[in-house]
């Protein structure tokens, strides 16, 4: 017996997240969707495919015209405009038509990537999404978020398109490793930053079940972690005004992501975006000392990065200006009035940036 949670756009109920433990409803739940006799492509990466694309394949054939893989190269590096055409093509040798659906199976680049090119094939196909990450799981999978890089900026080009469905298999996180793991994790926590000072506090005091990923805790956890999510893009679809509090620790993350060359992934950055934007806080009156240097110090036992080395501040702070979060010349920041409660503030300086940096650069030396 799966649960299950309905997301609303524009009012009106539009697709249901199923939370389970494996993929035997899958069959059901996309039967229901009404695309018997239709093709169906499911869009993966190399590392994913070899895991689960053999078993939705089969658990799929029967029902439907012709059941199909594509694997994009994993990796970030490849969520690019080149690697959307050679989706297109795929589609397009195999005759795809506006009828058919697409499955996006792997984590928040295949969720991205294939809901991109579910918004715009045909000017629009029908896309399950399958997250099999954290990351994926509580965050990219909802909302209807998908684009690709360019030019060094994180998803630069896309389309707000919404899912037909999104089915959670909460088993496939255990095929992630540590670092993986704690990488999702980072936006689990700023969802209890932004949004649930109560959420925040379970999360700390179940901190040992989360990293032994107890199958209870880790459901509890995705299911609140993707609630807090649903009620702010069901509020702000479109990231005019509250969705854009979900970018808390991506302004300065998103830099030092790039500044790494993505070496590093995208949740350890967003913890040190996090911790920089709460030192901002902290700095401005908004927090106390022990709030910040608690919200710092809880990224440790979640195995996330409180400072990081090798970092050319300059560079960093340039980045800052081509991440598509700033509005003209302003950068729209997301800081914290109390646990719980985060604003976006558009008056945050170059100056206060770079203090933040040094404290998370130095942090060390600092103590
Ligand atoms: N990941 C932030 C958002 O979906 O708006």
């Amino acid at each position: 017996m799966a649960n299950r949670m309905t997301v609303n756009y524009m009012e009106k109920p539009c697709y249901d997240i199923v939370f389970t433990t494996d993929f035997s409803l899958l069959k059901d739940e996309i039967s229901g969707l009404g695309f018997k006799g239709r093709k169906i492509a499911i869009i993966t990466d190399t590392n994913v495919e070899k895991l689960y694309s053999k078993e939705i394949e089969n658990s799929l054939s029967g029902e439907y015209d012709t059941v199909v893989t594509y694997a994009i190269p994993a990796g970030e590096e490849h969520k690019n405009l080149q690697e959307i055409e050679k989706i297109y093509e795929f589609l397009m040798e195999r005759h795809f038509d506006r009828h058919d659906l697409l499955i996006a199976l792997g984590g928040g680049v295949v969720g991205d990537m294939t809901g991109f090119v579910a918004a715009t094939y045909l000017r629009g196909v029908s896309f399950v999404q399958i997250p099999t990450t954290l990351l994926s799981q509580t965050d990219s999978s909802i909302g209807g978020k998908t684009g690709v890089d360019l030019g060094g900026v994180k998803n630069m080009v896309g389309a707000f398109y919404m899912p037909r469905l999104v089915y959670m298999n909460i088993s496939t996180l255990n095929s992630l490793d540590d670092r993986q793991y704690a990488s999702g994790f980072a936006e689990v926590m700023k969802h209890g930053l932004i949004k649930d000072e109560n959420f925040y506090t379970w999360l700390i005091d179940n901190m040992y079940e989360i990293n032994d990923k107890d199958p209870d805790v880790v459901l509890e956890m995705v299911m609140h972690s993707c609630d807090i999510k649903r009620v702010v893009v069901e509020k702000d679809p479109t990231e005019k005004a509250d969705r854009m509090l979900l970018n808390f620790g991506h302004t300065l993350g998103h830099a030092i992501e790039k500044h790494k060359n993505f070496k590093m992934f995208h949740g350890e950055c967003v913890a040190l975006g996090a911790i920089a934007a709460a030192f901002i806080s902290w700095k401005r009156g908004l927090l106390s000392m022990e709030e910040y240097y608690e919200i710092r110090d809880m990224f440790v036992p979640f195995n996330l990065p409180i400072s990081v080395e090798d970092i050319d501040k300059e560079a960093v702070l340039n980045l800052t200006k081509s991440d598509k979060k700033s509005d003209s010349d302003k950068i729209k920041f997301v800081l914290l009035k109390k646990i719980g409660k985060a604003f976006v503030d558009d008056t945050v300086t170059r100056d206060e940036m770079e203090k933040a940096l040094d404290e998370i650069i130095y942090i060390e030396n600092n103590d």
